[in-house]
């Protein structure tokens, strides 16, 4: 229904009822970062004191890989048109009221996403009808980059990884301080939920140990580069902790075996002093366990004698 309404607008203005009345962009191209605030505006002219009642603004978004395109804002005759907002942009899409008076409609989309990118169109009907198209981009860039060494098991072979989520697709480079760690690198991406794409390089090889290393995202499209270093030396210390780990679990268990060996003396005494006097029964009423057990430890060895 809008499209007709779109259609017949043009052909007004086709006709050339309004040929003086045109819609300008001061901006053709916006380029956001993905989650922020972004405005986007077309000027129109007012003269004099702005007659809402008469004003209609139209903002319609179209994605390149998409054949329908999706009502982000519309404004007819002084009245928001809420229920044919598409559910892409509720609760994100507004047009600044108070800019209008002065000809600016100003289109802000709030918490941006991937999906927001492509052409918007700007219809305005004022007395005479024009539109424009103004192209936003959207840029994740990839600012947390996560880290990980691990050894390969039975070699001197090292992995390293780097993972981190973006918009467009990155290129992975390994370097070592400023010379390229060239082509075995394996990077892989999949798509999150959010359209980022979550990219995985992984290099294989054996490090000089004092030296370190780093991965470089390139955003090609933004010439944009981030990066983060690795060095073969944080495995040797979280190796090292590992160690002292190992050390304090023979401690334990020497500790342990020491007191049970001990427990087994004192028991071994006990049974030869039970042996070899009478019983004494206050003396066993006040460790009636003692007593249970060294029963048992007693029966057992005559079971197996
Ligand atoms: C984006 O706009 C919303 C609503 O106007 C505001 O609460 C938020 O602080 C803005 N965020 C940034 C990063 O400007
Ligand atoms: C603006 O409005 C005044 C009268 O209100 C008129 O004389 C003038 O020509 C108008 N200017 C334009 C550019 O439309
Ligand atoms: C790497 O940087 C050093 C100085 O930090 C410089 O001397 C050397 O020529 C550079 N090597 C390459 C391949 O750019
Ligand atoms: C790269 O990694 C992926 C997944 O981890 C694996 O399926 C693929 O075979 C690897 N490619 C190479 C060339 O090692
Ligand atoms: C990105 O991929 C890694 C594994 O390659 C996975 O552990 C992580 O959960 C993924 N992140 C998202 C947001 O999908
Ligand atoms: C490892 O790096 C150090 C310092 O950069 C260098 O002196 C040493 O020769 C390197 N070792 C090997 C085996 O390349």
């Amino acid at each position: 229904m809008l499209q007709i309404l779109t259609i017949m607008l043009l052909e007004m203005q086709l006709y050339a009822v309004s040929a003086l009345f045109t819609v300008d962009v001061p901006q053709q191209l916006y380029i956001a970062e993905y989650g922020s605030n972004v405005t986007m505006e077309c000027r129109f002219p007012v003269n004099g004191t702005l007659n809402l009642g008469l004003l209609t603004v139209v903002w319609e978004q179209k994605r390149l890989s998409q054949s329908k395109s999706k009502e982000v804002y519309t404004f007819r005759n002084g009245k928001a048109l809420a229920p044919s907002q598409h559910q892409d942009y509720v609760g994100r899409a507004v047009l600044l009221h108070s800019e209008l008076k002065v000809g600016r409609a100003v289109l802000q989309i709030t918490r941006v996403k991937i999906t927001d990118m492509g052409s918007y169109l700007c219809l305005i009907d004022y007395g005479g009808v024009d539109y424009k198209y103004i192209t936003l981009k959207v840029k994740a860039s990839y600012k947390r980059i996560n880290t990980q060494v691990m050894r390969k098991p039975g070699e001197d072979k090292f992995v390293f990884m780097c993972q981190s989520e973006g918009f467009p697709l990155a290129e992975v480079f390994w370097q070592n301080k400023n010379f390229s760690l060239g082509g075995s690198a394996n990077t892989t991406y999949t798509l999150t939920a959010d359209g980022l794409y979550n990219v995985t390089s992984i290099l294989m090889f054996k490090p000089n140990m004092s030296e370190s290393y780093s991965c470089v995202f390139w955003n090609k499209e933004l010439n944009e580069e981030t990066s983060a270093h690795i060095s073969p030396l944080a495995l040797m210390s979280t190796q090292h902790s590992g160690q002292k780990s190992l050390i304090l679990f023979i401690i334990l268990t020497c500790v342990v075996v020491a007191v049970l060996l001990s427990a087994l003396v004192i028991f071994q005494k006990r049974k030869s002093v039970k042996n070899g006097q009478s019983k004494k029964g206050a003396d066993f009423h006040s460790q009636p366990d003692a007593l249970h057990l060294s029963a048992v430890m007693a029966s057992g060895d005559s079971g197996s004698l």
